[in-house]
C-alpha cells in the first residue's frame, strides 16, 4: 500500500517510522515497501559520488537520481534532497522544488534550513510543496563551520532549535530531520512539535529515525559515525564474490556447459 503524508502523519506517537537513502532505482526497489521512507539524499555526492562532503552535488545530479529511485518506488513515500546552493534564493528554491516534484516524482522535499529560510518554507508550501526542513547538525554547513559539530549542546542551542522549529511548522512543515542533537533536545523537540521527526544521531526519542544505505549496510568505510549500526557487512561479501568471479573467468571455470548455448 502506498505511503503518503496521512498515513505518515498518523503514526506519531504510535508507531515508528523506518526511513533510509537510496540512489537509484534497482536498491531502491529493494528498499521499497520494507520502510516508511526512502531518502534520495544528498549524502550521495559522498556514497556515490566520491566526494568528501555533499556539497559538490549538483541540482542535476540530483534530479536525475530523484527520477532514478521514482522509476525504483512504489509503496514508500519518496522525498528528495535539496543540494547546496539550488535554494539561495526563494525563487531559485521553488523553481528547482518545483522540477523535484513534476520532473523527478517527489512526494516531498527536504531542504537544510536556519531563521533566514522561514519565508522560503512558507512560500514552497503555499505553492503546495510538501517541505520537511533538515535541522540540527546541518551537512552542507561542514565547511563553513569547520566540521561536523554536534547540536543543542547548550541550553541556548536548545532554545534556538525549539523555537526555529515551532517557526518552521507553523510555515507548513510537515515534518522535520534532527541530524547530530543531543538526544534530550531532540526529544524535547519530538514532543514539542505536531509533526513528527526523523532523527539521524539524535537519539531513539525522535518519531523515526533514518540511516544513510550505504552506511548500514556496511558498504562505506571511509569513516563509520558513532551513530551508524551495520546491518550487513556489503563490502566484505560483495569482495568476496567479485574475487570469486575473477578466480572463475581465470580458472577458465565460467562458463560452464549449462550456462552456454
Ligand atoms: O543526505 C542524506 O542522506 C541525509 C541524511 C542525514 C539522512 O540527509
Amino acid at each position: 500500500m502506498k505511503t503518503t503524508l496521512t498515513t505518515l502523519q498518523k503514526k506519531k506517537g504510535k508507531e515508528k517510522i523506518a526511513v533510509i537513502t537510496a540512489y537509484d532505482a534497482l536498491f531502491a526497489s529493494i528498499f521499497d515497501g520494507e520502510v516508511d521512507m526512502i531518502l534520495v539524499g544528498d549524502s550521495l555526492s559522498m556514497s556515490f559520488g566520491g566526494h568528501k562532503d555533499t556539497i559538490p552535488l549538483s541540482f542535476d545530479d540530483m534530479l536525475y537520481h530523484t527520477k532514478a529511485v521514482r522509476r525504483g518506488v512504489k509503496e514508500s513515500f519518496l522525498i528528495a534532497d535539496m543540494p547546496f546552493g539550488s535554494y539561495n534564493t526563494t525563487d531559485e528554491a521553488l523553481k528547482n522544488a518545483t522540477r523535484l516534484y513534476k520532473e523527478g516524482g517527489a512526494d516531498a522535499i527536504k531542504i537544510e534550513v536556519g531563521e533566514s529560510k522561514i519565508e522560503m518554507v512558507e512560500k514552497l508550501v503555499d505553492n503546495g510543496i510538501a517541505v520537511m526542513p533538515h535541522i540540527g547538525l546541518k551537512p552542507q554547513f561542514y565547511r563553513f563551520e569547520g566540521g561536523y559539530k554536534i547540536k543543542g549542546k547548550s541550553q541556548n542551542e536548545a532554545e534556538e532549535m525549539l523555537s526555529l522549529a515551532l517557526e518552521l511548522e507553523k510555515s507548513g512543515a510537515f515534518g522535520f530531520l534532527i541530524e547530530g542533537t543531543k538526544k534530550e533536545v531532540a526529544e524535547n523537540l519530538t514532543n514539542k512539535l505536531s509533526a513528527f521527526t526523523i532523527g539521524i544521531g539524535s537519539g531513539v526519542g525522535c518519531d523515526g529515525q533514518v540511516l544513510v544505505w550505504s552506511d548500514a549496510f556496511g558498504f562505506f568505510d571511509e569513516f563509520t559515525p558513532k551513530f551508524v549500526r551495520k546491518y550487513l557487512n556489503g563490502k566484505e561479501l560483495l569482495k568476496d564474490a567479485i574475487r570469486a568471479y575473477a578466480r572463475d573467468i581465470k580458472e577458465g571455470k565460467f562458463p560452464n556447459d549449462n550456462e552456454s548455448y
